[in-house]
């Protein structure tokens, strides 16, 4: 996606060889504009898979699914981090290891809301080890709910979670793929027409 290629690299800033820093635009501040386009982009990508749920993990998640789901016309769901007391219900959890904090956390999703008739497109802000794209995935097959594939909107090509995941037959969509970074240059792998 050309517009959000762009946007990283004028606003992007790389803090080391495997951190890119989108504050500005994307996971702190963020840019409505751009996340309802890229949401519309994903609608498009998925069009003839007859989505039913769109389902993503608190907290960078939330915007892209809200954006995606509003433009395909299906309800979207957050996996929380942590059991809230009002969880109270039945949930799938799946267990998810963060490499950037080295610890372990479940997350989960209330039984209530995701059913074995469902078509779940899975969306994210960023593929990068695949930890918590996995923990979901997981959360999908539990329910017994068909998975039509993983919206990313970043992609670092040169970490574990893209192979990972199509190792299980996983169809992929990244608006961005990043093959390499550093302070002075971000190559994308294919650059996006659209
Ligand atoms: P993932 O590939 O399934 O996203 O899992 P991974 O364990 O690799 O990523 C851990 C967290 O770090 C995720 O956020 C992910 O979005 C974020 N992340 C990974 N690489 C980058 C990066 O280069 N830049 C930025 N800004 N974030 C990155 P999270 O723990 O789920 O937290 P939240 O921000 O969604 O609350
Ligand atoms: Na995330
Ligand atoms: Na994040």
């Amino acid at each position: 996606m050309k517009e959000l290629q762009e946007r990283i690299i004028r606003d992007g800033k790389v803090l080391s060889a495997s951190v890119l820093k989108v504050d500005a635009f994307l996971n702190h501040q963020v840019d409505p504009q751009l996340t309802m386009n890229i949401g519309k982009r994903f609608a498009e990508l998925f069009a003839d898979e007859k989505v039913t749920k769109v389902v993503t993990i608190e907290a960078s998640g939330i915007h892209f699914a809200l954006a995606t789901s509003f433009a395909l016309g299906v309800p979207f769901i957050y996996a929380k981090k942590k059991k809230a007391v009002t969880l109270t219900e039945e949930v799938y959890s799946a267990p998810v290891h963060s490499f950037t904090r080295q610890e372990t956390y479940q997350i989960s999703v209330s039984k209530q809301y995701l059913q074995a008739e469902d078509r779940v497109l899975i969306v994210d802000d960023f593929l990068a080890t695949g930890a918590a794209l996995v923990g979901l995935t997981q959360i999908v097959k539990d329910a017994g709910a068909h998975l039509v594939g993983i919206g990313a909107v970043i992609e670092k090509s040169f970490q574990e979670g893209r192979g990972l995941l199509e190792k299980e037959g996983i169809r992929i969509e990244s608006l961005a793929r990043i093959e390499s970074m550093s302070p002075e240059h971000i190559h994308f792998i294919e650059p996006a027409a659209t």
